[in-house]
Order: C-alpha cells, then structure tokens, then sequence
C-alpha cells in the first residue's frame, strides 16, 4: 500500500494502490482468468464449429483486445477514481463532453448484469467441487455424468443455494477491500490450476482422439482461408469471438479500469497487459485442448452447450487414479478463479456507489451484491422451470449472455478506444504509456483505426 511513490507529482489513488506491479498483474490476471477461460471457450468454440472461430478469437484478442486493455488502464491510472468519475474527470480535463461518464455507467451495468450469470455457473463448480468428493464420477458412463448433469441443474433450489453461497463469499470479501488476499489467492491459484490443466492435457493426449480434437481446435476449413461464402463462419460467430475476446479478458466493463486507478505510476502498462493477454489465451487454449479430445473419445457433441465442461472434465478424472484427489482440487480451483473473477465484475459497481453516493464499502457492497444475486434468479431458472421460456437469443440466461458478452462489451470496448485515441491528447497518453517510440505507435494506430474500425465492422454486420 505505497503512494506517491511516482516520481512525477500525479493524483493519488482514492483507495490506495496496489503493493507491487506484480500485484497489478496477479489481480488483472485473476480477474482474466475464470470462467471465461475454461467453462465458455470451450463451449462457444464448439458452438461455432472450431478451428475458424478459434483464429477469429485469437485475432480479436490480438488486434483488438490488447489496445482496449491498454486504453482501459491508461484511463484507469490516469483518472484514479472509479470508472464513471475517471471517464467524468478525465472528459474535462481533455475539454471533452461530460455525458463520456455514460461509457462507465454502461460497464458498471454490464459487470452487474454478467455477474448475475456468472454466479449461477460459479455455483456449478462449487456444487461439483463436493459431487467430486463423494466420488460419483468414479468409473462413471458418460451416460451416468450427463444425467448427473441435467438433474443438478435441473433443480433449481440446489443451483439457486449455490448461486446463494457463491454470491454471500464475493459480497463478504469485497465488501473487506480488493487488495485484501486477492494478491496472495491469485499467487496460488494460477499456477496449480495450470498444472492441472497440464494432468488434464496428458489424459486427452493419451486418449486416442487428441489429433481429432487438434483437428476440430485449429483446422479452418479451405472455404473459409478463400472468403467464399461456403464457410461456415457466420457474421454473427465473429461477433461471438469478438464478444469471447471481450469476456475473457475482463475487458469492455471497466474492470480493469477500476484495477488500473490502483497502480502505481512507475508500472509498465505495456508489459502488464501482454503478461495478463498471455496468460489468459494461454489458458483457455490449454482448456480446449484438454476438452475436445475427451468430447470425441467418448462420443459428446462438442456444440453442447454450457455443460460442456461438466460433462467432460468429470469423465477424465472419473478414469484416473487418484481421480477423486484431482476432481475436487480442480472444482475448487475453478470456484476459486471465478471468485476473483466475480470481484472484478462487483468492483466497478462497488467503487461507483462508494463514491457516488457516499456509503461505506460494506454498504455499497450490500447494495449492489443483493440485486445481483436476485437478477441471478433469472438464470438460476433458465435451466428448469422456465427453460422452455425461450426469446430473442434463447432462454434468460441466453439473452443475458448474448446482451452483455456481444453488445455491451465490445460497444463499451469501442467507446474507451476511441476515448484514448482520440480524445486524449497524446501527451496524456504518451505520459502514461511512457513510451513515444515503436509501441506507442502501434498502440495509437490500433487504438485510433484498427479496433475500433473492426468493432463497428462486425457490430453492424452481425445485427443486420
Ligand atoms: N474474464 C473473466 C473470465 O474469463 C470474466 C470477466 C469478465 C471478469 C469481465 C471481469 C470482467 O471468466
């Protein structure tokens, strides 16, 4: 908790700073790395038919993901209050309109509107966390886990307990203050998780089908490469890796915007950005490529859905010995790296009301954190009772999902590029990338043209 400690005389954090850069990057990693990376890739890749969908996202990621996280700090640090005052400070200190602090409100709504969702699916893992221990996976059909699957959520008073537990732990810790023990559960979590991706990888490559699973992840059919109408890339599966690109690095919402108003003015925001794309890619395609093999081994549709994971996951752990061990470490993993996740999704808001409305952080925590969990309910019931209650992109949960990963993320995205690109002065932004040379100028061409080009490009193309 150093301040001031900047060389350059510049405002001071409202809640403190973070201890250490590698603080920053631990807690922008936890926030990436979640559900994002191993529940929804998977799923949303097989949804969309694999291998083109894939170098879409990967594209995205790349071209567009990475300028809107710099752009997302830079605004974060600069501004050093919650992202509604940052945009508000910051539109007037660059002689801009007041109504850029609409750009925050809209991502503090989409991180309330994700978490209400993300939740629910936070409460599968935490659910499947004491399935593992009771041993139900052991030597299981793939029969007996997809039926495990669909009478657990197709209770809805057992998925609405978890959802309840789920949503109490965030409130609890967010409502201590965001630097407390995220650090330190980060430390921890990221490295055993990606050793049990690695135990998970070694299974699907012994299963026998991980050249087919290879195949489905990464070969973009002959169509596709030549732009012919054949391919089956819709406009609105880009739109959908545009979106995934969006979610999984807690970009386009202000999270990271938020994280950013905590870091110390001396830290790279160069080098914490590509340290957390890395990671955060790294993992979800460590995920596909633990999960398609084992779709095909044991004769799954890899357009499933979003049981994907629970339906595959528990099948390789229910072969290993030891399997038990490694099922329920690997649940509580997950449940864990949504939880820092969830604090993410919660913070923007939490900050906002904190300082918008003057309440302590255990009120605003309060606050915010209850009307999250009875949006929840909403989802809670998309996978029983009103399952058949299906609109626009589907049941609740769907449209939920559709609205915020697709619409509001990467509208939101586009708004913060075109703030950094163009209406910052690029001396502000030169100040804080403290760089002019070759990255900046990457930075501001992307920032200025490219993302936010591309992002109008498959906005309209996938509505119209
Ligand atoms: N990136 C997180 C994940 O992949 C989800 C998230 C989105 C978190 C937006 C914060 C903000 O699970």
């Amino acid at each position: 908790m150093l301040n001031n400690q900047a060389s350059k005389e510049k405002r001071a954090s409202l809640h403190g700073n973070w201890s250490s850069k590698m603080a920053f990057i631990l807690a922008v990693t936890g926030s990436a790395v979640g559900l994002g990376n191993i529940w929804k890739f998977p799923y949303v890749a097989g949804q969309n038919g694999g291998g083109a969908f894939v170098l879409v996202y990967l594209f995205c990621v790349i071209i567009i993901g990475m300028p809107v996280m710099m752009s997302e700090i830079l605004i974060g640090r600069r501004g050093r209050r919650n992202p509604v005052a940052a945009m508000d400070l910051l539109s007037k200190e660059e002689n801009s309109s007041n109504k850029w602090r609409w750009v925050g409100i809209m991502g503090v709504l989409g991180g309330v509107l994700i978490l209400s969702y993300y939740s629910v699916i936070a409460g599968w893992t935490l659910g499947y966390a004491l399935k593992s221990i009771t041993g139900v996976f052991v030597n299981a059909s793939p029969q007996a886990v997809s039926s495990e699957f669909s009478n657990f959520v197709g209770n809805w008073k057992v998925i609405g307990f978890y959802h309840t537990l789920f949503m109490a732990l965030t409130i609890f810790f967010v409502a201590r203050g965001v630097e407390k023990g995220l650090e330190r559960a980060v430390k921890i979590m990221v490295p055993v998780l990606l050793i049990l991706m690695l135990v998970l990888l070694g299974y699907a490559i012994k299963s026998g089908f991980f050249g087919q699973g290879l195949l489905f992840m990464f070969s973009v059919p002959d169509s596709c490469i030549a732009l012919s109408h054949e391919c089956p890339l819709t406009w609105n599966s880009v739109l959908v890796a545009l979106g995934q690109a969006f979610f999984t690095l807690s970009i386009g919402m202000g999270a990271v915007m938020a994280y950013g108003a905590y870091l110390p003015e001396e830290t790279s925001i160069i080098g914490a950005s590509a340290a957390v794309v890395t990671a955060d890619t790294g993992i979800a395609i460590l995920a596909g490529l633990a999960i398609f093999p084992l779709v095909f081994a044991n004769g799954l549709d890899p357009a499933d859905g979003p049981g994907l994971v629970f339906q595959t996951l528990p099948l390789a752990f229910g072969q290993m010995s030891d399997g038990v061990f490694f099922s329920t470490i690997f649940f509580i993993l997950l449940s864990f790296a949504a939880w820092t996740s969830a604090i993410a999704l919660i913070e923007p808001a939490v900050a906002w009301v904190i300082e918008q409305f003057d309440k302590t952080r255990t009120q605003a925590s309060l606050i915010i954190g209850i009307l999250i969990w009875i949006l929840g309910f909403g989802s809670v019931l998309s996978f029983n009772l009103l399952k058949n209650m299906i609109f626009l992109a589907g049941t609740f949960f769907d449209n939920v999902d559709y609205l915020t990963s697709n619409i509001i993320l990467p509208f939101v995205g586009l708004l913060i590029t075109i703030f950094a690109g163009w209406i910052m002065s690029s001396e502000s932004s030169i100040d804080e990338l403290d760089n002019s040379g070759f990255i900046y100028k990457s930075w501001r061409l992307l920032a200025r043209y490219i993302a936010p080009i591309g992002i109008i490009l498959v906005l309209i193309n996938a509505i119209i």
